[in-house]
């Protein structure tokens, strides 16, 4: 039997079972883990979707590492609104610092590509993008995203962190939006 779920008035079908989704979380942490060696990164969460990610992720790294969430809204409903929201709660001193943005996806590229400049002007000592998904198809912006757990096709997605209008984050697995 199919895997369905219905969230608000969508129905959602499965599409990343969450052990897919933890051997891309290892794929990425491996990848920090190699680069970072004697570094100490300074781990930048992008609230909400990445939470889980972020969570995951650090169980992953071996290194000394730190965190800091932050938040910015930008995406309302099943559709990027493109009003860009500014990043809000760093309150850490990232001058000289090993910067890794932490995303749950990079879909149209918006935010990162408000985010990343201002958090430049700052002067890390580096400033690099990890993202558990990224939808190629959909990104308008000329942006790096040096870390990708999975590329996607250009659909609308929930779960594991994700939401749709509020639900879905709980999810273990990815859902993918079934048209109606
Ligand atoms: P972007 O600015 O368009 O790259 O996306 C910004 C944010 O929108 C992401 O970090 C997610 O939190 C959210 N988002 C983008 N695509 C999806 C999706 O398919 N489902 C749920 N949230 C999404
Ligand atoms: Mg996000």
């Amino acid at each position: 039997m199919e895997k369905l779920v219905r969230l608000n008035d969508l129905t959602f079908r499965l599409f990343k079972s969450e052990s897919e989704i933890q051997s891309a979380v290892r794929s990425v942490a491996g990848k920090i883990n190699d680069d970072y060696i004697g570094k100490r990164p300074l781990l930048i969460p992008i609230l909400n979707g990445s939470f889980m990610f972020a969570a995951d992720l650090l169980k992953e790294l071996k290194l000394d590492c730190e965190l800091s969430f932050v938040k910015a809204v930008s995406y309302d409903g099943a559709h990027s609104t493109g009003n860009l929201a500014t990043l809000i709660g760093l309150n850490q001193n990232i001058e000289g610092r090993h910067v890794i943005i932490v995303e749950d996806i990079v879909d149209t590229g918006h935010t990162l590509s408000k985010i990343l400049p201002a958090l430049q002007e700052q002067n890390p000592a580096s400033l690099k993008v990890a993202s558990l998904l990224l939808k190629p198809l959909a990104l308008q912006a000329e942006l790096a995203v040096d870390y990708v757990g999975m590329e996607i096709p250009n659909e609308f997605i929930v779960g594991y962190g994700l939401d749709y209008n509020g639900l879905g984050r709980n999810l273990r697995d990815i859902y993918q939006v079934v048209p109606e």
